[in-house]
C-alpha cells in the first residue's frame, strides 16, 4: 500500500475548507488548519507550517474573501491573498511539495463578453481581485511549473458559511411574509459553484497532480437575479420556504457597492473538466443538491 498523501489545508473553517474536510478521499492524511492554527497574514507562520509538516501538497483554501471590505483593508487583503501563497510556495520550493492555490473569476474585468480561458491575461477591477491575481503570480513564480496549480472558481456557496444562497433563503422568507419583493442585480453574469463540486475538483486536481491554471465552476450561466429566483423556487419545493418572495431584477447602478465587480465572469472550464476527469453538473442541479442537504439537516447552516 502506498503511503498516504499528506495535505496541509488552510482556511479549514471556510465554505470550501469544510467541504474539503467532509469529502477527503481515502489515502489522504489531512492536516486541517483554521485561523487559530495558521494566520495567513503572517508569512513567517506560513513558512514554519510547511517546514514543520512537510506536506506533499498545501491546499490553500483560506483567503480574505470580503470583496467590499477589501477596498478599505488593502494591506490585510494583500497579506492574506498574496503574501500567504507566496510564502507557502517559497517554503514548498525548499521542501519539495506542491501547492494548490484556489483563486477567483474576479481576476478578470468582465469586459470580453464570452467565457474566460485559463491562459488569458488577468485584469482585476478591485482590491480583492488584484490581491488574488498577485497571489497566483507570486506562487507560480516561486515554484517549478509542475509543482504549482492555480484553480480559479466563481460564486461559491454551500450549506454552511456566509454565502448568497443562505442569505437569499433568509430574505425570501422575510420578504414573502412582508409581501414585499426581493430586488436582485440582473446585469452581472457568472456561474454559481457549490462547495461540494468545488471540493471534488480540488481533490481531483491533487490526485491528477495537476499543474498550471485550471478553471472550475458548475455548468451553465446565471445572473444573481436568476440565482435568487432559483433559490426561491427550489427552496420552496424542498420545504425550506413556505413560499418564495417575488424577485425584482435591478441593475448594478441601482445597488452601488464599494468594490466594482465584473459584469461577465464566466470561466471556460472545458479543458479543466477533461484534465480532471469530472463531468459538468448544471448549477441548478448542484443548487438542488445543496438545498437537499439543508432539507435533510435544517441546522447545517447553523452548526
Ligand atoms: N466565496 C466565493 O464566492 C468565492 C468565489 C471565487 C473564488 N473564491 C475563492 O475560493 C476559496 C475559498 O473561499 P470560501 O468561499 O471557502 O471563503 P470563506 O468561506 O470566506 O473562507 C475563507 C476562510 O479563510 C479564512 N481566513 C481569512 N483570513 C485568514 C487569516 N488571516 N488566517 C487564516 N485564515 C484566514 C477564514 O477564516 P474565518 O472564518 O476565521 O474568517 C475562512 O475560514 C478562496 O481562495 C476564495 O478566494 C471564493
Amino acid at each position: 500500500m502506498s503511503p498516504a498523501l499528506k495535505v496541509l489545508l488552510t482556511g479549514s473553517g471556510g465554505q470550501l475548507g469544510q467541504a474539503l474536510q467532509a469529502t477527503s478521499p481515502a489515502g489522504i492524511e489531512l492536516i486541517a488548519c483554521g485561523r487559530a492554527e495558521l494566520d495567513l497574514a503572517d508569512a513567517e507562520a506560513c513558512v514554519a507550517a510547511v517546514r514543520e509538516h512537510r506536506p506533499d501538497w498545501v491546499l490553500n483554501a483560506g483567503a480574505y474573501t470580503a470583496v467590499d471590505k477589501a477596498e478599505s483593508e488593502p494591506e490585510l487583503a494583500a497579506a492574506v491573498n498574496a503574501g500567504a501563497p507566496e510564502a507557502l510556495a517559497q517554503a514548498l520550493a525548499a521542501t519539495g511539495g506542491r501547492l494548490l492555490q484556489v483563486s477567483t473569476d474576479f481576476v478578470f474585468n468582465g469586459e470580453q463578453g464570452h467565457p474566460y480561458r485559463p491562459e488569458q491575461a488577468v485584469a482585476p477591477l478591485g482590491v480583492y481581485g488584484s490581491s488574488k491575481a498577485d497571489g497566483e503570480r507570486l506562487a507560480r513564480a516561486a515554484l517549478p511549473a509542475d509543482r504549482c496549480c492555480v484553480l480559479r472558481t466563481s460564486w461559491v456557496y454551500g450549506p454552511v458559511g456566509k454565502n448568497f444562497c443562505l442569505t437569499m433563503l433568509r430574505l425570501h422568507a422575510l420578504r414573502a411574509e412582508a409581501g414585499e419583493p426581493l430586488a436582485v442585480v440582473a446585469d452581472q453574469v457568472g456561474c454559481p459553484t457549490a462547495s461540494h463540486t468545488l471540493a471534488a475538483a480540488c481533490w481531483a486536481a491533487i490526485q491528477h497532480r495537476a499543474n498550471g491554471i485550471l478553471h472550475w465552476s458548475d455548468a451553465g450561466a446565471a445572473s444573481w437575479y436568476d440565482f435568487a429566483l432559483a433559490i426561491g423556487e427550489l427552496g420552496a419545493a424542498r420545504g425550506l420556504l413556505h413560499q418564495p418572495a417575488a424577485v425584482l431584477p435591478i441593475t448594478t447602478a441601482d445597488f452601488p457597492t464599494p468594490a466594482r465587480r465584473p459584469s461577465y465572469s464566466l470561466l471556460d472550464c472545458s479543458d479543466s473538466r477533461k484534465a480532471l476527469g469530472l463531468a459538468p453538473v448544471h448549477w441548478r442541479r448542484a443548487l438542488d443538491q445543496v438545498l437537499a442537504r439543508l432539507e435533510a439537516n435544517p441546522r447545517a447552516d447553523k452548526d
